[in-house]
């Protein structure tokens, strides 16, 4: 069962799984999001982990920094960033139940958020498929 977790330090070694050189163009690795960007100290971003059967597997940001105006002009969104599942656990619909479980737990833990962005490579076949299949919607705008 996938479950979606406020992130905690004792995830960190579940966490600092590898991606391969193409997966690393496409997104930020945990350990640079802890350790080089000091996403922990940045109050608006909340680090979340994506736990498959109560162990960590995943990882994403929902973040309410700047950063989103970039996609869209609303004040009431929350911006996706820096998603990840282990390569171990790719494949086995994990990323696709994590983004299905998004919209409940920003429903939860934030205030008076009425919508979801993100940015996806156009390379990143795999990604786009599951934001599409979770129910995201491709406005065509393209962020340089
Ligand atoms: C993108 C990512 C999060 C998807 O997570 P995942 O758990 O592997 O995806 P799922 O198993 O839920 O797959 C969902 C769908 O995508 C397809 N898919 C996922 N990975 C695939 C792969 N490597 N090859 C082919 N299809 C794949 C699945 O077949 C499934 O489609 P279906 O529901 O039509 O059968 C994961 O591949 C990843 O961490 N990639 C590297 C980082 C990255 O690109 N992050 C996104 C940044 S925007």
């Amino acid at each position: 069962m996938v479950k979606l977790e406020k992130y905690e330090s004792r995830f960190f070694d579940a966490l600092s799984y590898q991606l391969d050189e193409e997966q690393s163009n496409f997104t930020a690795s945990v350990d640079y999001c802890l350790n080089t960007r000091k996403d922990l100290e940045d109050h608006q971003k909340t680090l979340i982990t994506i736990t498959y059967n109560d162990n960590p597997v995943g990882f994403f940001i929902l973040d309410v920094g700047n950063d989103r105006y970039r996609i869209t002009e609303n004040t009431n969104s929350v911006l996706i960033r820096s998603l990840s599942i282990n390569p171990e656990y790719q494949g086995k619909g994990i990323g696709k139940d994590a983004m299905n479980l998004v919209s409940e737990y920003v429903t939860n833990h934030f205030y008076g958020v009425d919508e979801l962005v993100l940015a996806v490579n156009f390379k990143n076949e795999n990604a786009y498929h599951v934001y599409v299949k979770c129910g995201f919607i491709d406005d065509g705008k393209i962020v340089d």
